[in-house]
Order: structure tokens, then C-alpha cells, then sequence
């Protein structure tokens, strides 16, 4: 009987479905992150294809809202792989836009039937059915809001706060016991991501992930932070998307 698709084939299937090369898991950052040798993230990277299906719905929904770029994270598939690795019982993002990486981390909750997404968006709503050409991408068409892509199925749980993160997160943080993984993709400022970082502090545990995109805008506000850890920054590939994981020793 001749062999099915290797595991590689099938991933690179579902990243054409989602419609961006830039999807392709990147194994190092993934091990680096978690602190584990590159066989170990194998059986998270697996279970990618099983959402061809999803990858296909959000191509859809985001053609049909006039979006030709699939979306505005280029890593959905390492924010699964990192929810299904640490089973957390709180995950924290600020940035939704269509919701990208919500989805993604809600896909690995559902799946590991445990966990909570708090998501922080505050909308910005395209003036009218046509994307203008001074309008960016990540904002809402009209009569849409945070997180228009994301199928019904994967709400369910979904803990999502419209509002400006700089009034919304000290109180959603608070209410927390812990934050296993943040996600900051919301305003690109030194002073904003450092703010978004020191509220989610006196939550992170030995192990937590934090996570930063667009780092090209913050100068030294990441690595500042990850020195004050004392860890290390994970930086995917070349680009300006960053990573830590807490040290044992926080
Ligand atoms: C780059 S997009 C997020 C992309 C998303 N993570 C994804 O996977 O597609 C940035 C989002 O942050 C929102 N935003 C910008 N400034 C914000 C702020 N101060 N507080 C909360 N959200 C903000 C924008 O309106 C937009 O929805």
C-alpha cells in the first residue's frame, strides 16, 4: 500500500489553505521557547493538520471581507503548538483585528478541554464595504467586530474585552490567578508594550510564555523586560516576533 502524505506535506497543505507562506511552523523557536529538544515539539506540530479545515474557513471569510492577506500574525500555528504543550489555565492577548491568533488559541483550549482566552481589542471600523486605500487591514468592515473571522464553533469559552488596552487589561489581569501565555499585538509603542508587560508581571509563573510581535516599533522594551527575568529572547526566524519563556527561578 503506498504511504499517505508526509506530516510534512499535510502542514504545508494547511498553511496553503490558510493562504500565507509565512505560516510554516518554525521549529526552533517553538523548542526554544519551551525548552525542549525539537523531537519534543513533534507531536503538537501533528495535530496542524487537523485544521486544514479551519484554515479554510478563514481564507474564506477573510476573501469575502475584501482581505487578500490572510492575516496580521504570521505564527498561528506555534500559538497552538505552545497551548497544547502547557495546557494553561489563562491565556492573555491584546490585539484581535479578525482573530488570527484568538482562534488558534482557542482551537488548542478546546482541544486540551481546559483553559481560557482573555482577548483586549479595540476595534478600529473600516468607514465603509470597500477597504480604502489609506485604511489598514487589520481594522473591522463595517457591522463586523473583533474577531469577524473566527467560526461560532470556537467561541464558545472566548472571554473577549472591546475597549482600549491601556483601561482594559490592568482589570481583566487582575482578576487572574496566573497568565501561562500573553500575547501583546495591540499598539506597537516602547511605552505600550511596556506597559502591557509590567501589568501582566506579578502574574507570570516559572514556565509562562510571553510573546511580542512587531518589535521592529518598540525598541528596547522586550528585551529590557526579558533581561529583568533573567532569560533569554526567542526571535522567530528573522523577523521582529519575539518570545520568552519564565525562568524556574522567577
Ligand atoms: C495587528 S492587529 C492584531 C492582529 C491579531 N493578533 C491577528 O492575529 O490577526 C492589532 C489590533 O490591535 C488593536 N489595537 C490597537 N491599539 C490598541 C489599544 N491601545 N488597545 C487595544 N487594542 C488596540 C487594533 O485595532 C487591531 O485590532
Amino acid at each position: 500500500m503506498a504511504a499517505g502524505p508526509s506530516l510534512e506535506a499535510r502542514i504545508a497543505e494547511t498553511v496553503r489553505q490558510l493562504g500565507d507562506a509565512r505560516a510554516v511552523p518554525n521549529r526552533r523557536w517553538l523548542s526554544g521557547l519551551l525548552g525542549v529538544p525539537p523531537a519534543k515539539v513533534e507531536p503538537w506540530l501533528a495535530e496542524i493538520p487537523s485544521l486544514v479545515s479551519l484554515a479554510r474557513s478563514l481564507r474564506k471569510t477573510h476573501l469575502a471581507g475584501g482581505r487578500r492577506f490572510y492575516a496580521q500574525f504570521r505564527a498561528p500555528y506555534e500559538l497552538y503548538a505552545l497551548a497544547r504543550a502547557t495546557r494553561p489555565d489563562h491565556i492573555v492577548e491584546t490585539g484581535v483585528s479578525s482573530g488570527v491568533s484568538s482562534v488558534h488559541f482557542l482551537a488548542a483550549l478546546r482541544r486540551n478541554r481546559r483553559g481560557t482566552l482573555h482577548s483586549v481589542d479595540l476595534p478600529q471600523v473600516q468607514a465603509s464595504a470597500e477597504l480604502g486605500p489609506r485604511e489598514s487591514e487589520v481594522s473591522v468592515p463595517p457591522g463586523r467586530s473583533s474577531g469577524w473571522a473566527i467560526p461560532p464553533l470556537y467561541r464558545k469559552g472566548w472571554d473577549l474585552h472591546l475597549g482600549r488596552s491601556e483601561e482594559v487589561l490592568p482589570t481583566v489581569v487582575r482578576s487572574l490567578p496566573s497568565v501561562g501565555i500573553f500575547l501583546h499585538d495591540s499598539r506597537h509603542t516602547p511605552a505600550h508594550l511596556t506597559f502591557e508587560l509590567e501589568t501582566i508581571r506579578p502574574k507570570l509563573r516559572p514556565g509562562s510564555i510571553v510573546l511580542a510581535d512587531n518589535t521592529q516599533w518598540t525598541g528596547d522594551a522586550f528585551p529590557r523586560f526579558a533581561r529583568s527575568l533573567r532569560t533569554r529572547v526567542w526571535r522567530r526566524g528573522h523577523s521582529d516576533l519575539v518570545g520568552l519563556r519564565v525562568p524556574e527561578s522567577i
